[in-house]
């Protein structure tokens, strides 16, 4: 490439010569049996392995500080020193605190069917006596948020995100219908963007259940990424704990965690915290579910921790940042200026996100598919899989060494150039 205008404006020719380069090199890769993928928001293998000496770190003592024998039954809330650790992770006392199983997501799902169908703060509001209860869903977002939002039979509508959090003018726009029972929030490093909420954005979030319309709107605040830095200068996060005490809605700001992207994914130890009033009726309901959780794991999860949750994850990060950087280098070497995508540069979390032009993620994705690149589904990160625009790509480079991510990056920019000068071409 010669230049690093924008390619809308190429000459017609320059650009036809281009796109031809481009096509020839995209035919090239037809064939070569490539199997990458940029999809999986997992931890990779590395950073799983740093977690092994969860086995064995109990050594035969299985009694908890205050006596409880973490091998029999009973303990809903979690034993003491793991609702300390749920604490230190989300900067909440741990008096709110509540150590679970070994997903947050599960207890979101018992906090949706908690507030639609059995009350989250022991009286008679319940969002099923709405005829068609809502909630907010920030664009881009979590897309297992929207799935367990729609497994309800709960709307989602879609506000913008912006740099800074939510957009807080649409929030609270929405929130004047009194069926908008909810917001879904991903305050630190949020699926997808990386963004953090800024100090403006927390406390209005935490103010907007008092000026919502409806009388039992919560703040679903899933905190995933909370201690997920990738440099040393970390995005900082307000207490959105400490703005609900603030604006006295405490009662309707509801906060998950876990630590599957800290130690082992999918085994790890899921947190909830909220004011005593929500996590005794949460308890109550998480009774029927069951006994107890894996009081074992969680002590496990603190013996291994303990002391060194921050030096854990520097370990973590030093994993990662070649990874995020490598995303970063390849996206700025082959798209900056030619003005056919914009990318996010986080500090941390799990992705990066992708805006190409409008009309052309899924066309992006189907071509990476066809030579060996599998990428996240167009539309995966809105409300039913639909991105109005068409134009939002989730890129998740940590399960990947780094020689797959850097030829996954080749491949991608190379459909985003060809597929971006087809359009331009076919406009003119
Ligand atoms: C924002 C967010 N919340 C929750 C989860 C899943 O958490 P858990 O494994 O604790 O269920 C993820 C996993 O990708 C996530 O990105």
């Amino acid at each position: 490439m010669t230049t690093n205008q924008p390619l809308k404006q190429w000459s017609e020719r320059a650009l036809n010569d281009q796109l031809s380069q481009w096509q020839n090199q995209y035919q090239g890769l037809d064939g070569g049996n490539l199997k990458l993928d940029l999809s999986r928001g997992k931890p990779g293998v590395e950073q799983v392995s740093l977690s092994d000496g969860l086995d064995g770190v109990l050594q035969g003592n299985y009694i908890a500080e205050d006596g409880t024998d973490t091998r029999n039954y009973g303990g809903l809330r979690g034993i003491a020193e793991a609702r300390a650790l749920g604490a230190e992770l989300m900067g909440i006392p741990a008096a709110n605190v509540m150590a679970a199983g070994n997903s947050s997501l599960s207890i979101m799902h018992l906090v949706i069917r908690t507030a639609m169908d059995l009350g989250l703060w022991n009286d008679d509001r319940l969002w099923s006596n709405t005829d068609k209860p809502k909630i907010l869903a920030p664009v881009p977002g979590y897309d297992r948020h929207f799935s367990l939002t729609e497994h309800f039979g709960i709307e989602l509508i879609p506000i913008p995100m912006n740099e800074d959090g939510p957009d807080m003018q649409a929030a609270r726009a929405a929130t004047a219908d009194p069926s908008v029972k909810g917001i879904w929030c991903v305050p630190k490093y949020a699926n997808p963007t990386g963004c953090t909420y800024s100090d403006n954005v927390v406390a209005a979030l935490a103010a907007l259940p008092a000026s919502a319309a409806a009388d039992d709107f919560v703040v679903l605040w899933d905190n995933a990424y909370a201690v997920h830095d990738l440099y040393d200068e970390a995005d900082t996060l307000a207490s959105v704990f400490d703005e609900a005490a603030a604006a006295g809605t405490a009662d309707h700001v509801v906060q998950f965690a876990s630590t599957s992207k800290i130690t082992h994914a999918g085994a790890g130890v899921a947190f909830v915290a909220g004011s005593t009033k929500v996590l005794d009726a949460l308890e109550h309901h998480l009774g029927i579910l069951t006994v107890g959780p894996d009081k074992v794991n969680q002590l496990r999860h603190v013996k291994f921790l303990q002391g060194r949750l921050q030096a854990h994850m520097a370990d973590h990060a030093a994993i990662m940042r070649p990874k995020f950087q490598l995303v970063e280098d390849v996206f700025s070497r082959e798209l900056a200026g030619l003005g056919i995508a914009t990318w996010t540069k986080p500090k941390g979390g799990y992705f990066v996100s992708l805006d190409v032009n409008p009309g052309l993620a899924e066309k992006i994705i189907a071509m990476a598919k066809s030579v060996g690149l599998t990428l996240t589904p167009a539309g995966a990160t809105f409300p039913n899989g639909d991105d109005p625009q068409d134009k939002n790509i989730r890129i998740a480079p940590t399960f990947g060494s780094l020689e797959e991510i850097h030829a996954a990056m080749d491949i991608l920019t190379l459909c985003i150039k060809t597929a971006s000068a087809e359009q331009i071409l076919a406009a003119h």
